[in-house]
């Protein structure tokens, strides 16, 4: 018998159930994780970087293809400009600090939202981030950061019909896979789960046209206690449910 490649194993998880290509994760809750700990919110924040990279790590061992992460929203500008002005600086280190290990890992990266608004270096080791690890072949990590599922959808049709004024695109034209392609994520699959941390439980307008079809799974964790085991329990939920995309269930049809 040849030997096939391991499949991992998720704690009470069907053995035969496929996990899911695409995982996108909203990373909540780090301002009560310092709270509850006396600590200044930039703590939490601080810890939720550390497990973001051990997140990246479990993606990677797994054999995940895709990986997205909300790492700064449109509307985070609204906080206090000493919170943003953390948040930027945690962008930075981690460019700068895990983009060598992430690239020997063969871990592609690809931004998503706009680069309005961001300053200059900041947009450069976005850019960095992309074209050094462009030609990856293993996980690829998107980060939503300056990301509005409502901005990039307004963008894409924005660009839509640009192409239709001069003429490039016929009105007839314009369907789902047209506006797909004009958006950030062009070519990324959609996601196939989205997990949020911290047990609230809305989108926050995070991949609202990508997240369409995709199962969610809310835990209460916040997102700095969030280790290896809460993700393998959120993939393990995900393999228990069925998926229809609108069909019929297989054990009625
Ligand atoms: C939500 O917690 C988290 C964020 C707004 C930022 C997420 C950022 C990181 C995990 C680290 C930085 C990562 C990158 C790529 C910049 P919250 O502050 O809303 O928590 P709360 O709801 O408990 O106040």
């Amino acid at each position: 018998m040849s030997a096939s490649p391991e499949k991992p194993m998720l704690t009470g998880s069907r053995p035969d159930g496929a996990l899911p290509a695409h995982v996108a994760i909203i990373m909540d809750g780090n301002g009560r994780w310092a709270a509850r700990r006396g600590l200044p919110r930039f703590e939490g924040h601080r810890r939720g970087m550390e497990a973001l990279r051990a997140t990246v790590r479990t993606a990677g061992d797994l054999g995940i293809r895709y990986l997205t992460i909300y790492g700064f929203s449109a509307e985070n500008w609204s906080r206090p400009a000493a919170e943003v002005a953390e948040l930027m600086s945690l962008l930075r280190h981690f460019v700068r600090r895990d983009l060598a290990e992430l690239h020997r890992n063969n871990v592609r990266v690809r931004i998503i939202g706009t680069r309005e608004g961001l300053a200059p270096d900041v947009v450069g080791l976005l850019a960095e981030a992309e074209s050094l690890t462009r030609n990856n072949t293993a996980l690829t990590l998107v980060v939503a950061f300056n990301y509005g599922g409502r901005q990039e959808i307004v963008r894409a049709a924005r660009s839509l019909a640009a192409e239709v004024a001069a003429g490039r695109l016929t009105l007839d034209a314009i369907d789902s896979d047209a506006l797909s392609r004009h958006l950030d994520t062009a070519e990324i699959p959609d996601p196939d789960l989205v997990i949020r941390t911290s047990g609230e439980q809305r989108l926050s307008n995070f991949l609202l046209w990508q997240a369409a079809y995709a199962e969610f799974v809310f835990t209460p964790v916040l997102w700095p206690d969030f280790d290896r085991q809460a993700f393998e329990e959120a993939l393990a939920e995900f393999q228990r449910r069925e998926r229809r995309f609108g069909g019929l269930s297989s054990a009625t049809g």
